[in-house]
């Protein structure tokens, strides 16, 4: 695999998975398409800058004109799609921009690939297309898609759309569904980042509910990892689960973030639930663990520490991304580049 096509990649895990990639094969070269909404950020990926293995294109999934250039003229070895509206209570205010970025932006790159006949398209995809589980129970890679919010519904909707082309025109996909993930350079609007950048400032914690719902969370760094296998080496039209055998309810991360801060538990605000609130996620990632050799390996507690470190070290960019000043931060720091870089697209 010489040339990649990621997208989303100036999000939290895309950002990872290119300088992942791009340290672990010196031969390979990634251009990342990036809309730059509110949750891509060009400072996640400021160290590549100069880096001639990276290049990076403005431009939106769901722009079927300048998505069938790129991809026809692009020689890619491959697409792995990251962007996404990824956030829950985003969906339920507005599920539009769900709707046309997750759905009809997967579409048109599907359309896109058939057409420039790429070998190999990997949809990054979540745990939430399988809706809730109850106290006991895991998702393996059989069980139904039920998903229960507009953000999970429009990502089965993604999923249904890859699996068809895989069925019918014999597409070369897989599907990777991963659990919660967690790490540095995460939109602090999802709940560790959220809760260590307001811990970090005394202002309160909010936790829909009782606090009882369950989350399987796996560093970032780990998910990429399994992205990378099932990139190389996972069969073509399957679908592989990934989970960090770690669950956890939300009140228990709270406590966890509250001690490693040694910040008090005056600051947990009980606020309304979710509507629709999903009760519990957990991942059977025997598939992904036997056929491809990976597994997760950070430690929950370290990882969780040094995610703490970034974030307390790194309050500049969570006022830049909260204000979201951090475009014209950017461009500051790096104006002429990112005018080039446009200039070069369009
Ligand atoms: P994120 O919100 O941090 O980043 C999304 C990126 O996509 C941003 O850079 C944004 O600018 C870009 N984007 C959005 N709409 C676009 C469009 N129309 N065209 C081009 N770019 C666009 O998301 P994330 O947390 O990094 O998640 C990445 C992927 O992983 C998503 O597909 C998400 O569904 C999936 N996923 C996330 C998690 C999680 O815990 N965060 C877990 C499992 C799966
Ligand atoms: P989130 O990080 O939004 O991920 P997802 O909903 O995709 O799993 O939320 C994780 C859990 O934390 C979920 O059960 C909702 C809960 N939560 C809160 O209690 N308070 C908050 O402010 C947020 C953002 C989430």
């Amino acid at each position: 695999m010489k040339r990649i096509l990621v997208t989303g990649g100036c999000g939290f895990i895309g950002s990872v998975f290119i300088r992942q990639e791009l340290e672990t094969y010196p031969e390979l070269s990634i251009v990342n398409l990036d809309k730059l909404t509110y949750a891509g950020n060009l400072e996640n990926l400021a160290d590549l800058h100069g880096e001639p293995r990276y290049e990076f294109q403005r431009g939106d999934i769901a722009d079927a004109g300048f998505v069938n250039e790129l991809i026809g003229k692009g020689g890619f070895d491959a697409v792995v799609n990251f962007a996404a509206e990824s956030h829950v209570d985003r969906s339920l205010l507005d599920s539009g921009p769900f709707v046309r970025t997750n759905i009809v932006g997967t579409q048109v790159l599907l359309d896109a690939a058939r057409a420039a006949a790429v070998p190999r398209f990997l949809q990054v995809s979540t745990d939430e297309v399988y809706g809730s589980l109850g106290p006991t129970g895991l998702f393996t890679e059989d069980t139904p898609i039920n998903p229960n919010s507009p953000y999970s519904a429009s990502k089965a909707s993604a999923d249904l759309l890859v699996k068809s082309y895989n069925h019918s025109f014999g597409f070369p996909a897989l599907i990777t569904r991963c659990s919660n993930n967690y790490g540095p350079y995460q939109f602090p609007e999802k709940l560790i980042p959220l809760f260590i950048s307001n811990a970090l400032g005394d202002q309160p914690l909010p936790i829909y509910g009782a606090g009882t719902n369950v989350r399987d969370w796996i560093h970032v760094t780990d998910h990429c990892r399994g992205i990378d296998a099932v990139l190389r080496r996972g069969r073509l039209g399957e679908v592989y689960n990934l989970g960090g055998h770690n669950e956890k309810t939300n009140l228990e991360i709270t406590y966890l973030l509250l001690e490693l801060l040694d910040k008090p538990h005056s600051l947990i605000k009980y606020v309304s639930d979710r509507p629709g609130h999903d009760l519990r996620y957990a991942i059977d990632s025997t598939k992904a663990e036997t056929e491809l050799g990976w597994k997760p390996r950070v430690n929950f507690q370290q990882g969780l520490r040094e995610t703490i470190d970034w974030y307390r070290g790194n309050a500049d960019w969570v006022a830049r991304i909260k204000s979201g000043a951090y475009l014209r931060y950017y461009e500051q720091q790096y104006g002429k580049r990112l005018h080039e870089d446009q200039a070069a697209h369009r």
